[in-house]
């Protein structure tokens, strides 16, 4: 790994420089509860909180609480509260997939579509608590609809537009939603995607009361009676206020669904006070945040980066946010430049699949554009390697723009692990040290706290506001998946080393957890996918390294007796899978294979597949505890 270190950019002034954050750090160890309740005064509070954190990690009085007197609403945070002064200030710049055809929503106007909506929610008798779905493309109605589900206390629930009809019915059933708020049709690429229709599918075997449909193409789609209702039919006839709802710090705000080691995906539920506090805090620590900032974080709102860093961390700080319905590549490989000049944007925000994805059509496309209000880089979702590190430091950012690489999870919240761009010194590959008042500890498999410069598995010894608070419908599996592994402990799920700096560098799961282009894919949901297929006996998922999208999906599978399996049955495979979860799921490599390694004991042997497909098969460890050892070399010859 490189241990090249890059100074702070001479001439990068930020708000937080090094003596700031240290100040910061021993703020927060010596007094945690004013600390927390001072990052809380970035809010606005009906009632403000006389305590921050109040939680335990330990299984006989586990519960984690912050904020839990203080009352408050996000969209009015979001909103309400930048109008008298910033109210014709612009919000959201929507970009969409064809370059130059946007809009701007100033704080006033998503103010009014968000109370809108919020109007329409409460006349289909929608109230605080319930549950509703968004299933929508990147546009500013998108970002609305989230705020509006706020205002009145509902619990919303976004699902990315590439899931599956099957995977957004698992999702309302799981969470019992009322209502799905979605569009005719999204635009991806020049191509589109079937939102309506996809969520009709999903409704077939479980229904809502309520479907309210945008317009974004003005395709020509099915509407069904008392259920479906045009936005735009409806849209002149709601008032543009709606009083808010005052909500306790610790009402749901919202659920977000992702993948665990086992079982279907889990609802990650997290709520009002801890949440914006954490995602305001971040959004303005980490991004160094200033007035004059156009801020463009490309991710989907369907994921928890959207959420906190498209919607509510800039909203809440009063930034103007882009949010871009297109993909990197369309119309060609300059697309986010030519955008950042067009739009002027100053901070950047992606994700290491694109970086390396763009890194490899070379560096014309970048230099074809000045990027010259550009002045700081961040990077999510997966470990970046160094080559892309210096790729996006030395051609994108010309050497003059710290690189944030910015560790986190959807249970988190928001950031944990990350530069200050103003304070800490980059070093590429890292996401360098925890953010004031994260705990990280590295374990060893006997429980053991390890010291200094190790490696092991990534806890967290304290919670911290945006942590999640439990699995919707389930506190049960919430305290097994996080708190069981280690006493004590919030267990990531991620491999991590300690360098003698204290840098950190993630390594990635060590669960059986996939990262794919940034999106976190369980092997059990895959596996159970697979085998759902008539002619399948029993399959195995496992990740092997992939150029662009930092992992792929490497599945092995077995026949029933007498099936044939070949290309057709490949291609089967891979449409069950799509139409189970989704694309983005689809196995790059399907294997098959008359038998799995198995122990006696008959458990699959995964580390031996994940060398296989890792394509390193002349070292594949200690084989003798397998009950047929011969299976392996059938597995080794059979290689795809
Ligand atoms: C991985 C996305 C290395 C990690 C915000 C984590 C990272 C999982 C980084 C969470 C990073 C995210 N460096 N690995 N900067 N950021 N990860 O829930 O494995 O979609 O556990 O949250 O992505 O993915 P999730």
């Amino acid at each position: 790994m490189s241990e090249a270190v890059h100074p702070v950019p001479e001439d990068f002034q930020a708000k937080i420089g090094p003596d700031e954050l240290a100040r910061m750090r021993e703020e927060v160890e010596a007094d945690p509860h004013r600390f927390w309740l001072e990052q809380a005064k970035r809010l606005d509070w009906y009632e403000f909180p006389t305590q921050a954190g109040d939680w335990s990690f330990d299984e006989d009085d586990f519960h984690i609480n912050w904020y839990a007197d203080g009352r408050l609403n996000l969209s009015v945070n979001c909103l309400d509260r930048h109008l008298a002064k910033d109210g014709e200030r612009t919000a959201l710049i929507f970009e969409p997939d064809e370059p130059g055809e946007g809009r701007r929503w100033t704080y006033r106007e998503l103010y009014e579509e968000t109370c809108r909506f919020a109007n329409l929610l409460k006349s289909r008798g929608i109230r605080r608590g319930d549950r509703v779905m968004i299933y929508m493309p990147m546009i500013p109605e998108a970002a609305a609809a989230m705020l509006a589900c706020a205002r009145i206390g509902a619990i919303h629930s976004v699902v990315f537009g590439g899931f599956s009809p099957e995977s957004l019915h698992g999702r309302i059933v799981d969470c019992d939603a009322c209502a799905v708020i979605t569009a005719d049709e999204g635009v991806r690429g020049g191509k589109p995607i079937p939102l309506k229709r996809n969520v009709d599918t999903a409704l077939e075997r479980r229904d809502v009361a309520t479907v309210i449909v945008v317009t974004r193409t003005g395709a020509d789609i099915p509407m069904k009676a008392g259920r479906d209702i045009s936005y735009s039919a409806v849209r002149e006839e709601l008032a543009t206020e709606c009083e808010p709802e005052a909500m306790g710090a610790e009402d749901p705000l919202f659920i977000l669904y992702t993948s665990g080691s086992t079982g279907q995906p889990k609802g990650v539920v997290h709520t009002t006070g801890g949440y914006a506090v954490w995602a305001a805090t971040t959004f303005e620590w980490v991004f160094d945040y200033r007035r004059e900032d156009i801020f463009w974080c490309t991710a989907d709102i369907g994921w928890i980066t959207g959420h906190s860093y498209v919607v509510y961390g800039p909203l809440a700080c009063g930034a103007t946010s882009v949010m871009f319905d297109g993909v990197p590549n369309y119309p060609d490989f300059g697309r986010f430049w030519e955008t950042v000049d067009r739009l002027g944007v100053t901070i950047f925000y992606t994700a290491p699949t694109a970086i390396r994805a763009l890194m490899r059509e070379g560096d014309d496309p970048v230099k074809a554009y000045s990027r010259k209000s550009i002045r700081l880089l961040g990077s999510v979702g997966e470990p970046i390697n160094p080559e892309a590190w210096e790729w996006y430091w030395r051609v994108v950012g010309d050497g003059r723009c710290p690189v944030v690489d910015t560790w986190w999870q959807t249970e988190n919240g928001g950031i944990l692990i990350s530069p200050f761009p103003g304070a800490t010194p980059m070093k590429p590959g890292s996401a360098t040290k925890p953010l004031p008042g994260i705990r990280p500890v590295l374990v060893d498999p006997e429980q053991k706290i390890l010291e200094g410069a190790a490696s092991g598995n990534l806890c967290l010894a304290s919670a911290w506001p945006g942590l999640m608070r439990t699995v919707w419908g389930d506190h049960e599996r919430f305290f097994q998946t996080y708190f069981s592994t280690y006493t004590g402990l919030y267990f990531t799920g991620d491999g991590c080393r300690r360098d003698e700096d204290g840098y950190y560098w993630i390594t990635g799961r060590v669960d059986d957890v996939i990262n794919v282009s940034g999106h976190r894919i369980g092997t059990a949901e895959v596996e159970s996918s697979l085998v759902s297929h008539p002619k399948v006996a029993e399959a195995a998922v496992v990740a092997y390294p992939h150029e662009i999208k930092g992992q792929a999906i490497y599945a092995f599978v077995t026949l029933n007796a007498g099936e044939e399996g070949d290309d057709a049955l490949r291609k089967e495979l891979n449409q069950e899978v799509r139409k189970d979860i989704g694309a983005l799921a689809a196995p790059e490599k399907i294997h098959f294979t008359p038998a799995l390694p198995k122990t006696r004991s008959g458990k699959i042997m995964r580390r031996i597949l994940r060398k296989i497909a890792e394509g390193e098969t002349g070292n594949l460890g200690d084989t003798s505890t397998l009950a047929d050892p011969g299976v392996v070399d059938a597995l080794v010859a059979g290689r795809q």
